[in-house]
């Protein structure tokens, strides 16, 4: 069997549970396909600050770059609120030092779960569209800091590299779906969002002109999400307003514990991750739907690994036990975040069964 090293990094609140359900979903897959998947844990977040006093130790760093790629749960929560390590430096942290750019954020929404949405379901059923949040730049990353008289500030600022590589990677990925790329920004207001334009315009014209692009400004664009999100194919956008976004079209799914992501840079492992956090609030209760990271590993096996069909096995099985309504709290259902997991194994199991005895 091929090697893969995969580096789990659990985190905090729910993110254990969620880790714990996807490893084993991994492992089936590993036994069917005859892969041998070397899982390694590491710490992160506020679960790094209370063992070694650091979210993002630098064992941590070295064997997330040593592997062939990386699935987190989530980091933060309340117990480490107003102190000065936070655990979600270590996330930030890790995106840079991994180079991860692009967070790739998808959503499709099935016929079943489009009457779990509280919006209405000829709105929502068949939305498929992307959020393409750029990752390691905007305000996220400039300085940030205290004054002498009290007042505070954090910089936005953007190179035009940075919103080249990004705008790239979305056009191409633009190519493979149906071809329409919304980049939205506040180039009403703010200069970084008037490069951004300028750069993304420039980019469409030289390199990708076969794809449809508009613009969008970010407030508008929250509300025609709403309105009528089947419209949207690949959205561009920066990195606070990617995570804005993206929490807000979780909603037309049903839960934002569905939603997966992806974050790539040049070359090197991938970190995929579910898009919600902690979830204080259902932490440690079995409560936590874990299909956002069970996709997100769906993800790492697609674009870490290059496994195409053990991608599409997971995906199938999720699909199929969500069309069966077999879902955790979030959803309606009874199942909690292990019962969730062993139905999506037995999805997998029964898929396989009947690939091998060609049963339709
Ligand atoms: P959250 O995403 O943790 O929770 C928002 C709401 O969604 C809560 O009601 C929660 O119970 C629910 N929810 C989230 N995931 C769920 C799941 N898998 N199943 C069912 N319900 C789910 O956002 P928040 O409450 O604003 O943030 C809590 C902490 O998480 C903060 O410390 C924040 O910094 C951190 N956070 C981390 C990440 C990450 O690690 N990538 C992402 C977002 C927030
Ligand atoms: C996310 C989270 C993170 C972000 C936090 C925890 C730093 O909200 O992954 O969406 O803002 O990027
Ligand atoms: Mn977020």
């Amino acid at each position: 069997p091929k090697i893969w090293k995969i580096a789990l990094l659990p985190g905090d609140g729910v993110g254990p549970e969620v880790i714990a359900a996807t490893k084993s979903v991994l492992q089936v897959i590993g036994d069917f396909y005859d892969h041998d998947f070397q899982f390694s844990e590491h710490l992160i977040g506020g679960a790094g600050i209370d063992a070694v006093e650091n979210p993002l130790p630098q064992e941590t760093i070295d064997a997330c770059l040593a592997s062939n790629g990386v699935l987190l749960g989530a980091v933060g929560g309340p117990k480490w609120d107003g102190q000065k390590l936070r655990p979600e430096q270590g996330l930030l942290g890790l995106r840079k030092a991994m180079g991860l750019y692009a967070n790739l954020r998808p959503l499709q929404v099935s016929p079943v779960m489009a009457h779990r949405s509280p919006l209405k379901k000829e709105i929502v059923e068949g939305v498929d569209l992307i959020v393409f949040r750029e990752l390691t730049g905007g305000v996220y990353f400039g300085d940030k800091g205290r004054n002498d008289d009290g007042s505070a500030y954090d910089v936005c600022s953007y190179s035009i590299e940075e919103i080249e590589r990004v705008s790239r990677a979305a056009f191409k990925i633009a190519i493979q779906r149906r071809g329409k790329v919304t980049s939205v920004d506040k180039a009403n207001v703010m200069e970084t969002s008037r490069l951004w334009r300028e750069v993304v315009t420039r980019i469409h014209a030289e390199e990708f002109p076969q794809v449809e692009l508009k613009h969008a400004l970010v407030d508008s664009m929250a509300m025609h999400l709403i309105q009528r999100p089947r419209d949207y194919d690949v959205i561009l956008t920066e990195n606070m307003f990617g995570d804005i976004l993206s929490d807000e079209i979780s909603v037309l799914g049903g839960s934002i514990g569905l939603l997966p992501s992806a974050s790539l840079g040049s070359g090197g492992p991938g970190l995929f991750e579910p898009i919600h956090g902690s979830a204080p609030d259902i932490a440690g209760q079995d409560l936590a739907n874990p299909v956002g990271t069970i996709l997100s590993a769906a993800m790492l096996l697609r674009h870490g690994l290059g496994l195409e069909d053990e991608a599409a096995s997971i995906e199938a099985a999720v699909a199929a036990v969500l069309a069966a309504g077999a879902t955790t709290a979030d959803l309606g259902g009874e199942l909690g975040t292990r019962a969730a997991g062993e139905a999506i194994i037995d999805a997998i199991r029964a898929i396989h069964w009947a690939a091998a005895h060609r049963v339709q």
